[in-house]
Protein backbone atom coordinates (compact mmCIF):
# COMPACT_ATOMS: atom_id res chain seq x y z
CA UNK A 1 0.00 0.00 0.00
CA UNK A 2 1.09 3.32 -1.11
CA UNK A 3 0.32 5.72 1.80
CA UNK A 4 1.36 9.46 0.79
CA UNK A 5 0.18 12.87 2.14
CA UNK A 6 -1.63 16.06 0.09
CA UNK A 7 -1.69 19.66 0.62
CA UNK A 8 -5.33 21.15 1.23
CA UNK A 9 -6.97 24.35 2.01
CA UNK A 10 -10.05 25.55 2.70
CA UNK A 11 -9.83 29.04 0.87
CA UNK A 12 -11.37 32.26 2.02
CA UNK A 13 -14.88 31.31 -0.20
CA UNK A 14 -15.41 28.24 1.92
CA UNK A 15 -14.61 30.10 5.03
CA UNK A 16 -16.76 32.81 5.20
CA UNK A 17 -19.41 30.48 4.07
CA UNK A 18 -19.62 28.97 6.67
CA UNK A 19 -18.37 25.23 4.90
CA UNK A 20 -15.30 24.29 7.16
CA UNK A 21 -17.08 22.11 9.13
CA UNK A 22 -19.17 20.23 6.14
CA UNK A 23 -15.64 20.07 4.17
CA UNK A 24 -14.02 18.51 7.00
CA UNK A 25 -16.17 15.79 7.99
CA UNK A 26 -16.18 14.91 3.75
CA UNK A 27 -12.20 14.74 3.98
CA UNK A 28 -12.37 12.69 6.80
CA UNK A 29 -15.40 10.51 5.35
CA UNK A 30 -13.16 9.91 2.60
CA UNK A 31 -10.87 8.33 4.51
CA UNK A 32 -8.38 10.81 4.67
CA UNK A 33 -6.29 10.98 8.31
CA UNK A 34 -5.49 14.84 9.17
CA UNK A 35 -1.91 15.13 9.70
CA UNK A 36 -1.91 19.05 10.36
CA UNK A 37 -4.28 21.83 10.19
CA UNK A 38 -4.52 25.52 11.29
CA UNK A 39 -6.74 29.01 10.05
CA UNK A 40 -4.41 31.19 8.84
CA UNK A 41 -4.06 34.09 5.95
CA UNK A 42 -2.14 34.70 3.03
CA UNK A 43 -0.34 38.51 2.65
CA UNK A 44 0.04 39.44 -0.81
CA UNK A 45 3.46 38.73 -0.64
CA UNK A 46 2.93 35.16 0.28
CA UNK A 47 0.10 34.42 -2.38
CA UNK A 48 1.97 35.70 -4.84
CA UNK A 49 4.90 33.34 -4.12
CA UNK A 50 2.41 30.72 -3.41
CA UNK A 51 0.88 30.53 -6.81
CA UNK A 52 4.11 32.22 -8.69
CA UNK A 53 2.93 29.33 -11.39
CA UNK A 54 0.09 31.10 -12.25
CA UNK A 55 1.61 34.55 -12.41
CA UNK A 56 1.73 34.94 -16.72
CA UNK A 57 -2.30 34.30 -16.53
CA UNK A 58 -4.98 36.93 -17.07
CA UNK A 59 -6.78 36.12 -13.28
CA UNK A 60 -3.52 36.05 -11.62
CA UNK A 61 -4.63 39.50 -9.73
CA UNK A 62 -7.71 38.33 -9.07
CA UNK A 63 -6.29 35.34 -7.42
CA UNK A 64 -3.87 36.99 -5.03
CA UNK A 65 -7.46 39.11 -3.91
CA UNK A 66 -9.44 36.41 -3.47
CA UNK A 67 -6.79 33.65 -1.34
CA UNK A 68 -5.66 37.03 0.61
CA UNK A 69 -9.28 38.38 1.24
CA UNK A 70 -9.67 36.13 4.27
CA UNK A 71 -8.42 33.02 6.56
CA UNK A 72 -7.96 29.73 5.04
CA UNK A 73 -8.15 26.53 6.87
CA UNK A 74 -4.50 24.24 5.89
CA UNK A 75 -4.36 20.78 6.06
CA UNK A 76 -1.83 18.39 5.41
CA UNK A 77 -4.08 15.00 4.80
CA UNK A 78 -2.52 11.22 4.64
CA UNK A 79 -3.65 8.33 2.33
CA UNK A 80 -3.38 5.80 -0.05
CA UNK A 81 -2.83 7.37 -3.30
CA UNK A 82 -3.64 10.39 -1.50
CA UNK A 83 -2.94 13.42 -4.35
CA UNK A 84 -5.30 11.89 -6.97
CA UNK A 85 -7.66 10.62 -4.75
CA UNK A 86 -8.14 14.29 -2.94
CA UNK A 87 -7.87 15.77 -6.50
CA UNK A 88 -10.94 13.28 -7.42
CA UNK A 89 -12.72 14.60 -3.90
CA UNK A 90 -12.69 18.58 -4.71
CA UNK A 91 -13.58 18.02 -8.70
CA UNK A 92 -12.81 20.23 -11.78
CA UNK A 93 -11.80 23.73 -10.76
CA UNK A 94 -14.90 25.20 -12.09
CA UNK A 95 -18.01 23.94 -10.59
CA UNK A 96 -20.12 23.59 -13.39
CA UNK A 97 -18.31 21.02 -14.70
CA UNK A 98 -17.30 19.31 -11.31
CA UNK A 99 -18.69 15.73 -10.62
CA UNK A 100 -21.92 15.42 -8.32
CA UNK A 101 -20.83 15.09 -4.58
CA UNK A 102 -17.49 16.76 -5.07
CA UNK A 103 -16.74 19.03 -2.55
CA UNK A 104 -16.40 22.07 -5.50
CA UNK A 105 -19.69 20.37 -6.59
CA UNK A 106 -21.59 21.46 -3.54
CA UNK A 107 -19.54 24.13 -1.72
CA UNK A 108 -17.94 26.37 -5.08
CA UNK A 109 -19.66 29.60 -6.28
CA UNK A 110 -17.15 30.01 -9.26
CA UNK A 111 -14.14 28.95 -11.26
CA UNK A 112 -12.08 31.34 -9.58
CA UNK A 113 -13.84 31.09 -5.65
CA UNK A 114 -13.83 27.42 -5.81
CA UNK A 115 -13.58 26.53 -2.07
CA UNK A 116 -10.82 24.58 -1.98
CA UNK A 117 -7.15 23.52 -3.19
CA UNK A 118 -5.42 20.51 -3.84
CA UNK A 119 -2.02 19.50 -4.98
CA UNK A 120 -1.39 18.32 -8.21
CA UNK A 121 1.43 16.39 -7.50
CA UNK A 122 3.78 14.46 -4.33
CA UNK A 123 6.47 16.97 -5.01
CA UNK A 124 4.20 20.08 -4.70
CA UNK A 125 2.50 18.27 -1.41
CA UNK A 126 5.73 18.63 0.32
CA UNK A 127 6.80 22.19 -0.72
CA UNK A 128 2.89 23.66 -0.38
CA UNK A 129 2.81 21.85 3.22
CA UNK A 130 6.31 23.42 4.15
CA UNK A 131 5.32 26.58 2.71
CA UNK A 132 2.75 26.99 5.72
CA UNK A 133 3.38 24.03 7.89
CA UNK A 134 6.65 24.32 10.68
CA UNK A 135 8.58 21.37 10.58
CA UNK A 136 7.41 21.36 14.43
CA UNK A 137 4.06 21.49 12.99
CA UNK A 138 4.53 18.55 10.60
CA UNK A 139 5.34 16.22 13.19
CA UNK A 140 9.02 15.50 11.89
CA UNK A 141 11.25 14.07 14.40
CA UNK A 142 8.72 12.77 16.90
P1 LIG B 1 -6.06 24.55 -6.98
O1 LIG B 1 -4.62 24.68 -7.44
O2 LIG B 1 -6.55 25.71 -6.16
O3 LIG B 1 -6.33 23.23 -6.31
O4 LIG B 1 -7.01 24.56 -8.27
P2 LIG B 1 -6.81 23.79 -9.65
O5 LIG B 1 -5.52 23.01 -9.64
O6 LIG B 1 -8.07 23.07 -9.93
O7 LIG B 1 -6.70 25.01 -10.64
P3 LIG B 1 -5.40 25.83 -11.12
O8 LIG B 1 -5.38 25.79 -12.61
O9 LIG B 1 -4.18 25.37 -10.39
O10 LIG B 1 -5.77 27.31 -10.68
C1 LIG B 1 -5.50 27.77 -9.38
C2 LIG B 1 -6.67 28.58 -8.89
O11 LIG B 1 -6.77 29.81 -9.63
C3 LIG B 1 -8.14 30.20 -9.72
N1 LIG B 1 -8.53 30.24 -11.12
N2 LIG B 1 -9.35 31.14 -11.60
N3 LIG B 1 -11.09 32.61 -13.27
C4 LIG B 1 -10.37 31.63 -13.80
O12 LIG B 1 -10.42 31.34 -14.99
C5 LIG B 1 -9.51 30.87 -12.89
N4 LIG B 1 -8.79 29.82 -13.24
C6 LIG B 1 -8.16 29.43 -12.10
C7 LIG B 1 -8.95 29.13 -8.98
O13 LIG B 1 -9.11 29.55 -7.62
C8 LIG B 1 -8.05 27.94 -9.10
O14 LIG B 1 -8.36 26.95 -8.16
MG1 LIG C 1 -3.64 23.84 -9.07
Amino acid sequence: MNINTTFSMIKPDGVENGHVGSIINKIVGAGFNIIALKMTQFSKKEAKSFYHIHKQMPFFDDLISFITRGPIVAMVLEKENAVNDFRTLIGSTDPNEAAEGTIRKLYATSKGENAIHGSDSDQNASIEASFIFSDRELFNGI
